[in-house]
């Protein structure tokens, strides 16, 4: 199947960087460490190519009640029209990013144990029936099988001791859990843990994370 996007047909492998950050680049430890994934992984082959969503650059749709009809009418498969059919085709064409690629690398904070709120209204944006998953009449079937995800997750402070990753950890775990949902079975993970205790420990964190990274972006 050729895919066809942003107007050209995609001819190379594709990686999609979803940046969860808001912190400057060259600043934020996750966009840092995704680019030398990202950086590597470009320089194999010329005819790779990489698309950024940024979810605080981009127009995510309201997940209002309009949007709330969307869902709800394709769970059901009802027919669309007016600006439920026109939110429905908005959430269709960001999926389409996500299909388009065959390497996802998501950059992700750490934000009370969890993820920022604007990753998440993405996810749940764009995690939708006949566009990330479908129903096989018992079960869901995640779209995305075959393509592979990387999660850098960047936290200030490590977890372990008073915070045992298994009680705290709504990061991770939690997208790892959607990659399943969605059907992707091949999940990286690269966590940079300490960024928040000055500069010396910060650098400290980052080293080996971008050395990981680069390892990656040449076998991905
Ligand atoms: C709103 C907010 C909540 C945070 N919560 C946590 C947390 O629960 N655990 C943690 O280790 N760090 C937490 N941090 C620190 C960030 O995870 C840390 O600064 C990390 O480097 C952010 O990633 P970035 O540099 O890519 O933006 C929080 C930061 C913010 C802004």
């Amino acid at each position: 199947m050729e895919v066809i996007f942003n107007g050209h047909a995609k001819s190379g492998r594709h990686l999609l960087h979803i940046v969860g950050s808001p912190r400057k680049e060259g600043i934020a430890a996750s966009i840092d460490v995704a680019e030398q994934l990202i950086e590597t992984w470009l320089s194999q082959d010329s005819s790779r190519t990489a698309y950024t969503l940024d979810v605080w650059k981009t127009d995510l749709p309201d997940f209002d009640g309009v949007a709330l009809e969307a869902k709800y009418a394709s769970l059901a498969g009802v027919e669309m029209t007016g600006d439920v059919a026109k939110v429905w085709s908005r959430i269709n064409e960001m999926g389409q990013l996500f299909h388009a690629a065959d390497v996802i690398v998501m950059g992700v904070p750490m934000w009370n144990f969890g993820i920022p709120y604007r990753l998440k209204h993405l996810i749940d944006a764009v995690t939708q029936k006949n566009v990330l998953y479908t129903f096989d009449g018992e079960n869901l079937v995640g779209t995305l099988g075959g393509r592979k995800l990387v999660i850098v997750a960047a936290r200030g402070a490590a977890l372990g001791g008073d915070y045992p990753e298994k009680e705290f950890d709504f990061q991770l775990a939690y997208l790892r859990t959607w990659a399943r949902m969605v059907g992707i079975n091949e999940v990286h993970a690269i966590t940079v843990e300490g960024t928040l205790f000055g500069p010396e420990a910060d650098a400290a964190a980052r080293g080996p994370a971008r050395e990981s990274a680069r390892e990656l972006g040449l076998v991905l």
